[in-house]
């Protein structure tokens, strides 16, 4: 039996009206709709160990939920500036982008806000606010990063009309906080290892638990007492569980693998990810997308290796589409971040293995090639949508090549 506990913790405390003079507010999400989070909800397995931990530990989930929010006040100042970090978590990547070829002294991360609706919303669960009925899409960061660093794409995504809810891996990314204050970190041991087999199986076994997680994460968020305690003015039935994945690097490869996994996920897209993990192909709906040139190539590192040798097996339907100027950490919201703040990398060190990984296209741009087609794609799996940035090149966006 799965036994859960439910903590909440960040979403009212670090919620201040509009924005304080210290804060760097990212840009307003583009899409339609308001967009409310819930931050820092901890959903715990028992009937599971935890792969990486030091000992044996149940599993132990931190995920944010993004929801759209339909605003009837047009008299009021329609957003709060809200904390992108808990406070030990943005001194963490202080450090950790210092490291990788960002100046970024102690306290600028601290400063940056997300530009979402008010908390007030929140609060108003039961009112006369319409009803929040939007598909969900779940979410998975890349290996060494935490799900925070994807809370600028997942909010303007939200804006388009859809739940999004994001779940960090303890151990594979860099740091969580827990509900209790405490921090859980990578497992340097095995992620930091340059044996690229052992590192190839340690991925395996991380991509399997992802998997789990995900399924998981559904299971709970199919029951409608949590479900309404954690978006304000769900319908009586609940989330409708039938989604989507998205994912970066190793939540990507996660997006892929579950296809076979677990039928309540229609379809995944791979953002820069390979496509490996448990499971042989799919005739589920599959895109990937890539950075710069990276395209499937059966002489080339491992990820496009992983995309010639699955190809064959995505008997449904597939795409595959790069961006221009992008390097690996372009999927993230490193771009509009380091934009938004002023603090552009210094390019040698970025573009090495060791850097920010991040090319030179502009943030706001990134956000926007990402999220339209993120955006097209969930349209078309969820909704039956079709979207013509599917289908070919597009003048709208020059960036993104098709590979057929
Ligand atoms: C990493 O994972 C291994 C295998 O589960 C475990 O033995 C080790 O203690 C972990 N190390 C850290 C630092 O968490
Ligand atoms: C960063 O700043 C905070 C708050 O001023 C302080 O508590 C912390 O010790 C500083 N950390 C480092 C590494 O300087
Ligand atoms: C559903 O969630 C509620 C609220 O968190 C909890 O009290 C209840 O035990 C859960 N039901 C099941 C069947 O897990
Ligand atoms: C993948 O194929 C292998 C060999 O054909 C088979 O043993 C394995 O069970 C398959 N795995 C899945 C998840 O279908
Ligand atoms: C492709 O499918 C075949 C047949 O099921 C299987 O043997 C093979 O391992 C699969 N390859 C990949 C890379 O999934
Ligand atoms: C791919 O892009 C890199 C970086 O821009 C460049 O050095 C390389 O020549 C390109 N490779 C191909 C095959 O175009
Ligand atoms: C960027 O980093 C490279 C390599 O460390 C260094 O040689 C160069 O001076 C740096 N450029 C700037 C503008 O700091
Ligand atoms: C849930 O969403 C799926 C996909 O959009 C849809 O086919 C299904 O009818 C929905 N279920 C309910 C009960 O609304």
């Amino acid at each position: 039996m799965l036994l859960f506990t439910l903590l909440f913790a960040f979403n009212s405390a670090v919620t201040i009206a509009s924005s304080s003079p210290s804060q760097v507010v990212l840009p307003k999400p583009t899409g339609r709709y308001l967009v409310g989070r819930t931050a820092c909800v901890e959903l715990i397995d028992y009937s599971r160990v935890q792969p990486f931990a030091p000992g044996l530990e149940p599993v132990r989930l931190e995920i944010s939920l993004f929801y759209p929010v339909i605003d009837q006040r047009h008299h009021k100042a329609d957003f709060d500036a809200v904390a992108y970090f808990p406070a030990a978590v943005a001194q963490f990547e202080d450090a950790a982008l210092s490291d990788i070829g960002v100046r970024a002294p102690n306290g600028t991360f601290s400063k940056l806000a997300l530009h979402l609706a008010s908390d007030e919303t929140c609060q108003r669960s039961g009112s006369h606010q319409p009803e929040v009925d939007f598909p969900l899409a779940i979410f998975m960061p890349g290996e060494g990063t935490t799900r925070l660093w994807y809370s600028q794409i997942a909010a303007t995504v939200a804006s388009n009309g859809y739940i999004v809810i994001t779940i960090d891996p303890p151990y594979n990314v860099d740091v969580v906080e827990y509900s209790d204050g405490s921090l859980v970190l990578l497992n340097k041991t095995l992620w930091g290892t340059e044996d690229y087999e052992a590192l190839a199986r340690t991925a395996y076994v991380g991509i399997q638990s992802q998997a789990q997680d995900v399924s998981f994460v559904l299971d709970q968020l199919s029951n409608v007492t949590l479900a309404r305690t954690l978006v304000p003015n769900l319908p009586a039935s609940g989330f409708n569980t039938t989604t989507a994945m998205f994912g970066h690097s190793l939540g990507g490869s996660t997006a892929y693998s579950i296809l076979e996994q677990d039928a309540r996920v229609l379809g995944g897209l791979d953002m820069d990810g390979g496509l490996f993990g448990p499971g042989n192909g799919t005739d589920k709906p599959v895109m990937i997308m890539g950075c710069g040139n990276h395209t499937r190539d059966h002489d080339g590192d491992f990820t496009q290796i992983t995309w010639a040798a699955t190809w064959p097996n995505l008997t449904g339907w597939r795409r595959e589409i790069t961006i221009a100027d992008t390097l690996h950490y372009d999927f993230s919201d490193y771009p509009v971040v380091f934009e938004t703040l002023g603090i552009s990398p210094n390019l040698t060190i970025a573009s090495s293995s060791h850097g920010t990984q991040t090319g030179t296209l502009e943030g706001h741009r990134v956000l926007e090639i990402v999220t339209s087609y993120v955006t097209g794609f969930l349209d078309f799996v969820i909704k039956g949508k079709n979207s013509p940035l599917l289908d070919g090149p597009v003048a709208g966006f020059p960036e993104v090549a098709f590979q057929y």
